[in-house]
């Protein structure tokens, strides 16, 4: 065990694998980040994740393409006004043009690229590999001319004939080039062959080197990480692996894979990293697989009850990271693998105590609705307990009413009337749609309910067809109590109002 909250292979320790002391994050969330398909930030979405990637402490935060169009140039501008402490990129393709639009942003680092492979020379750029040179070399000197740093990128680099990438190399070195970017423009690499490629460029240029891994042969991360061992001084990646096709590396893995699995040092504050990965799955409106390795909902669950017991013996047992370290919590969820020494302490959690025989028949159930499919969310052990046990503690909160309305002429808007301890408040809202404006209804209401946030929200059609039977889960926080909770219901607004309203009681009772 270390005392870092890191619990990992002995052998590593006894490899010799000397990768630089200190590598450099590049985040180009904002730039290769926003080129997959479906996601666009607004202006103020982008100043919101670039003030986050400045708390999280990467180096370089790529805020754009600033060619592209009017309000990219306006974001990376305002990006760049805004005094952080990490350094800001703009990208540019080799011209003249696209290097005066990336410095009139006030940045003070232009990432310029051209692609060097015979593909795109004969087929996109219809150039030939000497005008691609020439084209490099004159780009970097005149922003060189301007007194920025300049990262330099041989796009599509790993299908480039490696006689001509290195004669690209050394030009670009001699031409002034600060940093070359090594670009697996789509994903062709295995970390082996990664490995000694960035090896064999290094033998080229003294000028440091970056890896710019695509995924897709979903092999991303092992190659940034390959791209480090072999002496790159540092990667390119995107928050939560967004990005062009399969995604770019994901900062995530690689931040962590690179400081507890190598121990060499980034200027990552690993507290904000379930932060920034959430901040960017709200606006990008992509959520990751509950699966996702670091920052996923399930990375530091446990349902099974060998792990439970194990992880409640000694944490290290299940798990290769302490959970805080990347300001995520460790959860036990109850479902049929968990046993009984777990689900009690969970129900210990909650304030419930059963004696022997109530825990067995707890256990007892839980394994049997487990049995027929279904997920035992917390409110539904709170439930099975209560009912078990006897508790005849009331739903504070009930549902009387709820009207909504929607079309495509109106708002969706919701009113709902609750009763709060036999008490009616009524509350209304509107949202996006009709599920939002009901949850927007409900929090509007008047009855002491305390604000909640909701964290998860999830919805999966138990049946096929129009009619359906929806499944909501959702996960509610109120101060640092998280609870779990679903619903179902042949209306997914009923469903998702059930759920809301479950999880509502659990964080008031015993609250
Ligand atoms: O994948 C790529 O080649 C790129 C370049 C623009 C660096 O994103
Ligand atoms: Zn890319």
């Amino acid at each position: 065990m270390s005392e870092k909250g890191f619990y990992l292979s002995h052998y590593v320790a006894r490899t010799n694998i000397k990768p630089p002391e200190r590598v450099y994050i590049f985040d180009t969330t904002l730039r290769d980040g926003e080129q997959t398909p479906g996601v666009t930030f607004t202006i103020d979405e982008k100043i919101a994740i670039a003030r986050q990637l400045d708390r999280l402490g990467v180096d370089i935060i790529e805020a754009g393409f600033p060619i592209t169009s009017k309000g990219e140039a306006e974001a990376v501008k305002k990006i760049a006004a805004e005094g952080l402490q990490a350094r800001v990129a703009a990208l540019a393709r080799t011209t003249k043009l696209d290097i005066d639009r990336a410095l009139d942003t006030g940045v003070d680092y232009v990432h310029i690229f051209i692609a060097t492979s015979d593909i795109h020379l004969e087929h996109k750029l219809k150039m030939t590999r000497e005008e691609v040179k020439q084209q490099s070399v004159e780009s970097i000197e005149y922003a060189k001319e301007h007194g920025v740093t300049v990262e330099f990128s041989p796009e599509d680099a790993t299908r480039t004939e490696i006689g001509y990438l290195k004669e690209i190399c050394r030009a670009v070195s001699e031409a002034g080039a600060d940093k070359i970017n090594v670009p697996d423009t789509v994903g062709v690499m295995t970390p082996r062959i990664t490995y000694e490629f960035f090896k064999d460029l290094k033998s080229v240029t003294d000028v440091p080197l970056s890896a710019h891994a695509h995924n897709d042969f979903g092999q991303a991360t092992a190659n940034s990480l390959a791209a480090i061992e072999a002496g790159a001084e540092q990667v390119h990646v995107c928050v939560n692996g967004l990005g062009e096709r399969a995604g770019n590396a994901s900062l995530e893995e690689v931040v962590m894979g690179l400081i507890a699995q190598y121990g060499v040092t980034t200027g990552i504050v690993t507290r904000q990293i379930a932060e920034t990965s959430d901040l960017v799955q709200r606006l990008s409106g992509f959520y990751l697989l509950p699966m996702t390795p670091i920052v996923g909902d399930n990375a530091f669950t446990h349902e099974a009850g060998i792990h439970v017991h194990g992880m409640l013996s000694h944490p290290g047992a299940y798990e290769p990271l302490t959970p805080e370290i990347v300001g995520k919590k460790r959860r036990f969820v109850a479902g049929k693998h968990t046993g009984r020494h777990a689900i009690d302490s969970m129900l210990e959690e909650m304030g419930v105590n059963p004696d022997r025989a109530q825990l067995k028949a707890i256990s007892a159930e839980v394994k049997r609705l487990g049995d027929r499919g279904k997920k035992v969310t917390d409110a539904d052990l709170y439930a099975i307990a209560r009912s078990v046990m006897d508790l005849k503690e009331e739903d504070r909160v009930k549902l009387k009413q709820l009207l909504v309305v929607t079309g495509n002429t109106v708002t969706p808007t919701a009113s709902v009337t609750l009763l709060v301890n036999e008490e009616e408040f009524n509350g209304s809202g509107i949202g996006n749609g009709p599920i939002d404006a009901a949850i927007n209804a409900i929090r509007n209401v008047k009855g002491n309910l305390g604000e909640f946030t909701l964290e998860r929200f999830s919805m999966k059609a138990i049946t096929g067809g129009t009619d359906a039977v929806a499944d909501v889960t959702v996960r509610l926080r109120q101060n640092n109590r998280y609870v779990t909770s679903n619903g179902v219901s042949g209306d997914t607004v009923m469903a998702s109002v059930e759920a809301i309203l479950k999880g509502m009681n659990r964080l008031l009772h015993n609250g």
